[in-house]
């Protein structure tokens, strides 16, 4: 495992971290094992792992109350980092976002939800501090001044160790920073993303902060298990993933099977392939791996330690190219 600054925060995490949304299950990810959480924590440290993501509307609270469990006792072992301004106690807010497994999500970013939020994560995930705390979506007609200045006020508290914010755009960014520090942001990013994402990618190194990727494996279309025949259904993690799409399924395929060359040149797996060319596009580049089984994120943890050739690279993305040419950049129906 690499490792690698966070920001300018001093704080230290391993260049693969796990994502803890697909162990909140619910129907985005059907997992109902509950020992699944701790299973996967145990097993962080010998992959060389001390970096976790979670959010409060993974499974509705139900990452957090896990993670808070396996975490007793090992807490200090770790940077944790979770989210905030989605919720779904009063219906209010400035956008609906969806009704999953009975509940009603919206988003609100205002310093008052903002704090219930972060108050309700700590005592989920049985903590007094986040490591970082990200805003998980951005405001629509809360000021971004009134967002950060509730993040800094938590920072001040000694409540959070850094700000992050997640799915926004590089004006939304620079309108964060005029208020006061972001040491990471969290984006969609995978090997199907080139170009389209690169300009921020820039921004943040250009900003010392470090760009935090998901969705690296595509939801699973970059781990080797997924074929012709895979169906995903409205309402499982995996739906809004463009990439999915029947009509594209056979030109999907294909490059899969380039990527394949190259994992077999390489003496490793696709997943791993998928880990390294996102990591291999910055030093500031972060990658999370979701998962709900121990022996999945070792094995794209090893994405940290593989260096692809100029050669493999340039592969891949003549290969992605090709497939934007047919279809458009876009992958990501959020
Ligand atoms: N900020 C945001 O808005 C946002 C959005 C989405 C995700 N995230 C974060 O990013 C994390 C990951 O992104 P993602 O949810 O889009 O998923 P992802 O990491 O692209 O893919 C996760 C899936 O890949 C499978 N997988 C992982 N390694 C594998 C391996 N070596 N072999 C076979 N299968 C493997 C896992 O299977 P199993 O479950 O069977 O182990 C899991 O279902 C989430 O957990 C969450 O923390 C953030």
């Amino acid at each position: 495992m690499k490792y690698q600054n966070l920001g300018t925060s001093g704080i230290e995490v391993s260049r693969v971290a796990f994502g803890a949304w697909q162990i909140g299950g619910g129907t985005a990810w059907d997992c109902t094992d509950d020992s699944a959480c701790d299973r996967i924590v145990s097993a962080l440290p010998d992959m060389g792992i001390n970096f976790i993501d979670t959010a409060k509307v993974y499974g509705t609270g139900r990452s957090e109350m896990l993670l808070g469990k396996a975490l007793k006792g090992k807490r200090h072992d770790f940077i944790l980092s979770s989210k905030g301004g989605m919720n779904w106690r009063d219906g209010e807010g400035e956008r609906f976002c969806y009704n999953r497994d009975g509940q009603t999500v919206y988003q609100n970013t205002s310093a008052k939800a903002l704090r219930l939020d972060l108050e309700e994560s700590l005592t989920r995930l049985d903590t007094d501090y986040l490591d970082v705390y990200f805003t998980h979506r951005q405001p629509i007609t809360v000021p971004i001044e009134e967002t950060m200045g509730a993040l800094m006020k938590f920072k001040e508290e000694g409540k959070i160790r850094a700000i992050g914010i997640s799915n926004a755009t590089i004006p939304q960014l620079e309108e964060y920073l005029k208020y006061g520090k972001v040491d990471v942001v969290q984006e969609k990013f995978s090997l199907f993303d080139r170009g389209t994402v690169r300009q921020y990618i820039e921004f943040c190194k250009d900003h010392d902060v470090t760009f935090q990727a998901y969705s690296v494996l595509e939801r699973g279309i970059l781990t080797g298990k997924f074929s012709r025949e895979t169906e995903v259904h409205e309402g499982q993690g995996a739906y809004s993933m463009l990439w999915y799409a029947r009509d594209r399924r056979e030109a999907v395929m294909g490059l899969i099977d380039k990527i394949q060359l190259i994992a077999d040149e390489c003496e490793t797996a696709i997943p791993v392939v998928a880990m390294a060319y996102a990591l291999c596009t910055g030093e500031h580049i972060n990658a999370i791996c979701g998962g709900r089984r121990p022996e999945h994120i070792a094995q794209s943890a090893l994405g940290a330690d593989l260096a692809l050739t100029q050669d493999q690279i340039q592969r891949i993305d003549s290969a992605v190219d090709a497939l934007h040419e047919e279809f458009g950049c876009s992958t990501h129906k959020f």
